[in-house]
């Protein structure tokens, strides 16, 4: 889905995109309709040099983000976050999802990914690696879906550790 989005040519908006290690396969390719945005000046100094600047980026807060798109009045296809809405609590994930709603095209989708409650290595990233994660299962999922008038569809990962949600309008 996310490769087939690229490659047609959509607008993408990658929020979080942290290395954005998924586009390592489209290496050399123009990737122009795509917004690349983190926080973190490091990760997006590496997706910079991968890219030879062949992608947009933003440095700046994925909230910051969305807020200032949303009055510029730029929309996306496509708006997707991985391994970040784990850090948000529910009144932060609330926001996230109207933002990311009013910045989207007619036709457009959201995905977001969220680890799930009590997955296999859940033990090990809170008591060894101190992640403090915000767990989240499908019907929270679908509830923030709601919340802002989209239809979700969610599925798992192979390992049972992931949510993803999938919105669209109707
Ligand atoms: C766990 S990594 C995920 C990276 C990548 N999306 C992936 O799936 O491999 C988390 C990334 O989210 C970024 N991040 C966390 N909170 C953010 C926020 N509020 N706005 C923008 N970036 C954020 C961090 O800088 C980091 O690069």
């Amino acid at each position: 889905m996310l490769l087939n989005a690229w490659l047609s040519k959509k607008q993408v908006c990658v929020l979080a995109c942290g290395h954005l290690r998924e586009a390592d396969l489209l290496i050399g390719k123009d990737l122009s309709n795509i917004i690349a945005v983190d926080q973190d000046p490091t990760s997006l100094r590496r997706v910079k040099e991968i890219h030879d600047g062949r992608i947009r980026l933003a440095e700046a807060n994925a909230i910051h983000f969305l807020r200032k798109t949303a009055k510029s009045g730029e929309k996306f296809d496509l708006i997707y976050s991985l391994g970040m809405t784990d850090y948000f609590d529910s009144r932060a994930m609330s926001l996230l999802h109207r933002l990311m709603r009013d910045c989207l095209a007619p036709s457009g989708t959201i995905m977001v990914a969220n680890f799930l409650p009590n997955h296999l290595a859940v033990g090990w990233m809170d008591a060894v690696m101190d992640w403090k994660l915000i767990y989240r299962d499908e019907s929270e999922m679908e509830r923030h879906a709601a919340e802002i008038g989209m239809k979700a569809k969610t599925f798992r990962d192979t390992s049972d550790s992931i949510v993803f949600c999938e919105m669209t309008k109707d």
